[in-house]
């Protein structure tokens, strides 16, 4: 939710900003501006993607070599460009860019006008500028200091100051803010790829930190003044992962990625007949053996990702597990004791919901595992461990690579459970490491000839309405279909467990309404067919996800994607390709930005 950048060094700030923000605009697009010192500050800010910006800057007439830019996900007040950011103070002294939702601001920002300043946009960051003009005293960084300690809610922040041309002041609270050392430069960003082109030296900032960042060097701080030293890390993602290489889209790219995200995601965490899980000290075998309940948290295409992760974790592990969406979990009040194991799911590992029900969980005494894309991030810091997927960055809004990863996760972290509680032979667990290590080139395989995928994409681009069904691991499948659908082409659609159909859902059905069912190979094959003849005796057009060598859904379907035979449990992982692929095609004919739908943002940090 809204990405931030900064610059101090020698050379020229605007190509540096606006190359960071590009690689930042995934996290929100509605307006985007930057602030450049030089004497004075001078602002730009355009309402609309980044390129409007970068188009209003082409002539290059904003020379400096300190400046603040910001890309915008709406929260308080409409998209326009009094709402965007940088915002100033009412001397115009100061700029500020800001990710995150300061909840007290209608309280600040009633003080403030009392006590006369003038407020130029309806956002709630503006109150920060104008607390930082009421607390200068000829020292931005205790200004600042002085201005987070009265506002609730969380920030990610840059200030720069006319008085002070030689710093950039940074601090953050429960959104995420990284520091990139340079040689004689330095950067401060939300998110790492948008300084990777500069520099692959990267300091993470903890919550409650404040940076105090020069051409020379950073200098961080508690919010209680303690310094503090915190190791630089290396970076050691290839440049290109965050570029299309090529590719129309980075939606199109990451899907094609994903036979390389579930290989690096699974590799060396099966070794001669173990489950191997790093980062997973906490986890010892007695811990392990006196686990009495699993909660898996998670949000969107994550908490597919869990439901999953129920189905094998109960089937493998024999641990009873819930499964709540972190936004519900996190104000209802969970029975949780410290036998209780919480795995928290998210690609970003920043999505507040999530980041809210780790606490609470472990505020209740249990343990806690992350499964995160993003080294470093909040989520994987708090936790007392973090199985990572490694499918790399991700840009394109809608979760793809890092949905299978995560499957492929969760899957090790099920066998892993079931390995210490003895829950199953072990020539079981040796079959089902080998098919998993089979999946990517089994995935690879679905990604050569999608034509039937094109041919019904076209058939059906301009409906209105789709239902997703599924039995068992197929209802995730349908689930993550249905929400890849209506995400990036805006086409209503249902997720549903095929048995619920006649309870309701029924009763959408006609011609114009198709419905796409998961019926791969597995223990209620039979019964998914009785549902495919319900949907067709009220007329729908049936497309069907099938185990290669399924002759008979022929009969049944009017389009089927085959996908390659694996263990039932396993076959999430091919079954959800081609309806990433439906999705994607769909969107593609109806004209959608695939990478940036609308209203949404990659990395939703706000509640
Ligand atoms: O970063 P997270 O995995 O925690 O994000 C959770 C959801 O916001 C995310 O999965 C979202 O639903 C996807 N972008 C949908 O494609």
């Amino acid at each position: 939710m809204c990405g931030i950048v900064g610059y101090i060094g020698q050379r020229d700030t605007v190509p540096i900003l606006i190359n960071g923000l590009k690689r930042l605009e995934y996290r929100g697009y509605d307006s985007a501006g930057i602030a450049i010192l030089n004497g004075e500050i001078s602002i730009v800010r355009r309402l609309g993607k980044l390129k409007g910006l970068e188009d209003a800057l082409l002539d290059g007439a904003l020379p400096g070599l300190v400046g603040i830019g910001h890309t915008r996900w709406a929260t308080h007040g409409r998209p326009s460009e009094e709402n965007a950011h940088p915002h100033t103070d009412c001397s115009g002294d100061l700029a500020i860019v800001h990710n995150g939702i300061i909840e007290n601001f209608l309280a600040l920002r009633e003080g403030l006008q009392s006590r006369g300043h003038i407020f130029k946009s309806e956002t709630d960051t503006e109150v920060i500028s104008h607390l930082i003009e009421e607390k200068y005293d000829g020292n931005l960084l205790e200004a600042v200091r002085a201005a987070i300690q009265e506002v609730k809610g969380s920030f990610a922040i840059a200030v720069i100051s006319r008085h002070e041309p030689d710093r950039i002041i940074a601090a953050r609270k429960d959104s995420p803010l990284v520091l990139g050392l340079g040689n004689g430069e330095n950067f401060i960003a939300s998110d790492i790829p948008a300084i990777l082109g500069c520099t692959r030296s990267v300091i993470l900032l903890d919550n409650d930190e404040l940076a105090e960042v020069t051409c020379d060097g950073v200098r961080i701080l508690t919010i209680d003044d303690l310094v503090v030293e915190r190791e630089v890390f290396n970076v050691h993602w290839d440049d290109e992962a965050a570029e299309k290489c090529g590719y129309e889209d980075f939606m199109l790219k990451e899907i094609y990625e994903q036979p390389v995200a579930i290989r690096e995601t699974i590799r060396s965490r099966f070794q001669d007949g173990k489950v191997v899980l790093e980062n997973s000290s906490h986890l010892t075998d007695d811990i392990v053996k006196a686990v009495g309940k699993i909660f898996i948290v998670a949000c969107g295409t994550s908490y597919h990702a869990g439901l999953v992760g129920k189905s094998v974790i109960e089937n493998w592990a024999r641990i009873p597990v819930e499964i709540d969406i972190a936004s519900e979990f996190r104000y209802r009040n969970p029975v949780i004791d410290k036998n209780t194991l919480v795995v928290a799911i998210s690609q970003s590992g920043e999505t507040a919901d999530t980041l809210a029900s780790l606490r609470e969980a472990r505020a209740r005494g249990a343990k806690v595992m992350a499964v995160s894309n993003v080294v470093g991030s909040s989520i994987t810091r708090e936790a007392d461990g973090t199985i990572y997927t490694h499918a790399g960055p991700e840009i394109g809004v809608a979760a793809t690579k890092t949905l299978v990863s995560q499957m492929a996760a969760i899957y090790t972290l099920a066998l892993y459970l079931a390995q210490v509680r003895d829950t199953m032979p072990q020539a079981e667990i040796d079959v089902l490491a080998s098919e998993l290590k089979d999946l990517p080139k089994k995935v690879s395989g679905l990604l050569v000839d999608i034509a039937t995928i094109e041919e019904c994409a076209r058939e059906f681009s301009d409906c209105k309405s789709f239902l997703f069904l599924g039995r068992g691991i197929g209802v995730p499948v349908a689930m993550e279909g249905a929400l890849k659908l209506k995400e990036i082409s805006y086409i209503h659609a249902e997720g549903y467990a095929a048995g619920e159909m006649k309870h309701g859902p029924i009763a959408l059905l006609e011609r114009s309404v198709p419905v796409v069912v998961v019926a791969t190979k597995g223990h209620t094959y039979e019964k998914v067919i009785s549902n495919i003849q319900e949907v067709k005796a009220r007329d729908s057009y049936v497309i069907a996800v099938a185990t290669e060598g399924d002759e008979e859904i022929k009969q049944h379907a009017d389009y089927v994607f085959y996908v390659p035979e694996t263990s039932e449990f396993l076959s999430a992982i091919p079954a959800v390709i081609p309806l990433q692929l439906l999705a994607y095609c769909i969107a593609k004919i109806r004209g959608c930005n695939v990478d940036q739908p609308r209203n949404l943002a990659k990395s939703v940090t706000v509640e």
